[in-house]
């Protein structure tokens, strides 16, 4: 069964450049070359789960700019039903400032532009691409009224709600309690829970805290650590698969595109997890937002003869 996907959120235009090392305050450090890409969290899971088989519908907002029409062609190009992003006159497409180091870890600033403007009105208009999908996709990068009016919406037509709570910001338990799977990664779970999160035992600790706070579910993603699931029977541990990193930038959007995708096609939720540690592993080795998000071919056959951190 092919999956049905709506993605509510975000789309930018990503000016990335690599340098040896993220600056500190006050410090300027001469980088490499200057690339343009498109990115944003929104369209990146809409365009990671599209590539990996999915028919996806995006919902959201840019400007009447060069880089929104850019944006939107990238979309199209990748197969994503683009007709539910508004073309808003009065603001400027979404830009994200990236700075990659040689470790592939990024430091990110984003000016939101026209995603900001995103409102519970466009995505009311989105109600029947919501309903007919398996999984809405929602994240951070939209005003909090809106994300919790398209999980309202979601939840009223028994479509399964992820959250990528990204870039963090306190969540109230009036939309945590919309969530079916709740996806932080380290920081953002430090941020949501008010604790310090570095110890097995502590992340444990965290990921209960994030179900008593409302979700459903939480799928912490570790980066080389692997995904920690906690569901009401308890938590389980998903090994990373073994690459070499590049650049982590969407590797998150990719997890969330891959557990999309395999939920939808009805796999069961361990194997969901695996599908998002494949494609967020894959996203980490080519450089850039929606140009390192892998195709259904390489996923599966990362999914079959990789290798995970543990083995
Ligand atoms: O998750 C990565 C994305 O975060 C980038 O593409 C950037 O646009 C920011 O939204």
């Amino acid at each position: 069964m092919r999956a049905q996907i709506a993605v509510v959120g975000s789309l930018n235009t990503d000016l990335v450049v690599r340098a040896p090392h993220i600056p500190r305050p006050g410090e300027t450090v001469i980088g490499g070359d200057f690339l343009t890409m498109p990115g944003g969290k929104g369209a990146n899971q809409a365009v990671a789960a599209a590539r990996l088989g999915a028919s996806v519908a995006m919902v959201g907002r840019v400007g009447t700019d060069g880089f929104g029409q850019q944006l939107l062609a990238n979309l199209a190009a990748a197969g994503v039903d683009h007709r539910l992003v508004v073309e808003d006159a009065d603001a400027a497409t979404g830009v994200a400032l990236i700075v990659v180091e040689d470790s592939g870890q990024n430091s990110i600033v984003v000016a939101s532009g026209a995603n900001m403007r995103l409102s519970p009105n466009d995505v009311a208009a989105a109600e029947s691409a919501i309903a007919s999908a398996q999984v809405v996709l929602l994240q951070l990068e939209s005003p909090l009224e809106t994300v919790r009016r398209a999980a309202e919406i979601a939840r009223a037509h028994n479509v399964t709600v992820i959250l990528n709570p990204a870039p963090a910001q306190p969540l109230p338990a009036d939309l945590l309690t919309l969530i079916d799977i709740l996806t932080p990664n380290e920081s953002e779970t430090a941020l949501l829970t008010g604790d310090q999160i570095q110890t097995p035992s502590e992340i444990e600790a965290a990921a209960y805290k994030l179900r008593r706070m409302g979700a459903r579910m939480a799928i912490l993603t570790l980066g080389e650590r692997g995904a920690l699931l906690a569901e009401a029977d308890g938590t389980e541990i998903f090994s990373a698969f073994d690459v070499t990193p590049v650049d982590t930038t969407a590797a998150g959007d990719a997890f969330m595109g891959g557990l999309a995708v395999a939920l939808g096609e009805g796999q069961p939720l361990p194997e969901a997890i695996r599908w998002g540690n494949a494609a967020g592993a894959l996203a980490t080795t080519r450089m850039g937002a929606q140009p390192s998000l892998p195709s259904r071919e390489e996923l599966e056959h990362l999914l079959r003869h990789g290798k995970t951190r543990e083995s």
